[in-house]
């Protein structure tokens, strides 16, 4: 099978029981949110997805290979920027290709010039803000070979503006270069806004609770926010992430 398969994962740390039985499918293409209240387990199923950790049961396959516990063939946007602090914003841009014997500077420099980003190429991490180290890892992770992207939260640091031509940017990539992706967020409108499907995880330990498809065509445009349907879908979306049984 071509995607992802999320096959009954759990994780726990200690007594604390975190994700409980997840199982999802992806297909190839498609572009799933994940929401979910804070500690849900969202980073830690990331986590588990890019063999960061290994999970208690269950497994990660993607396109029909077993991935559990080994890294390198997703690419991943961090929660945190983790960006290398000895390394330039070019740099530390370039990792995920250079990793795969690769190296496309014209693109990381058009990029870096689309987020803004423009004449900070040869600075250190140390030097930017918050919301630019976060662009820096977003690029990154876009530039990142691998068909499958995972982005824990990646907007979270950035100011409306630059978060909507972030997303913007983001449904472009996803369109030319085909990725799956896979996107945490909080934000409700975020989620209708960018995704396909929007799995919705329970309180600690993580459940699936919902599987959502999202109804609205492609390409989505700023008028969604005031449509009916629009707001039917969240309050929808609401009232599972509020109830807790
Ligand atoms: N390495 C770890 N060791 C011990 N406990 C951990 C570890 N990582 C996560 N946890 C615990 O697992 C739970 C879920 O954490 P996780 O970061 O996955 O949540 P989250 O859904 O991403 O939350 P947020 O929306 O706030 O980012 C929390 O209770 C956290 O304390
Ligand atoms: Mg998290």
């Amino acid at each position: 099978m071509k995607g992802l398969l999320i096959d009954r994962l759990s994780k726990s740390y200690g007594d604390i029981e975190v994700l409980n039985n997840i199982s999802m499918k992806v297909q190839p293409g498609e572009f799933v949110a994940i929401l979910g209240p804070s500690g849900s387990g969202k980073s830690t199923l990331f986590h588990l997805v890019g063999g960061l950790i290994d999970p208690d049961q269950g497994k990660v396959i993607l396109d029909g290979y077993d991935i559990t516990g080994l890294r390198g063939n997703i690419s991943y946007m961090p929660q945190q920027a983790s960006l290398f602090p000895w390394r330039t914003v070019l740099q530390n841009m370039l990792i995920g290709q250079e990793l795969a014997g690769k190296n496309n500077q014209d693109q990381a420099r058009q990029m870096l010039k689309t987020a803004g980003l423009e004449g900070f190429e040869d600075k250190y991490p140390y030097e930017l803000s918050g919301g630019m180290q976060q662009r820096v890892s977003f690029i990154r992770a876009l530039l990142s070979p691998q068909s499958l992207l995972c982005l824990d939260e990646p907007f979270s640091a950035l100011d409306e503006l630059t978060r909507v031509d972030m997303q913007k940017w983001l449904i472009n990539v996803w369109e030319t270069h085909q990725k799956t992706i896979l996107f945490v967020t909080h934000n409700i409108d975020e989620a209708l806004f960018l995704a396909d499907r929007i799995i919705v995880l329970s309180n600690r330990p993580g459940e699936v609770k919902l599987d959502f498809k999202v109804p609205f065509q492609r390409p989505r445009t700023e008028k969604l926010i005031v449509d009916k349907h629009f707001f039917e879908c969240k309050k929808q979306l609401f009232e599972q992430l509020q109830n807790n049984d």
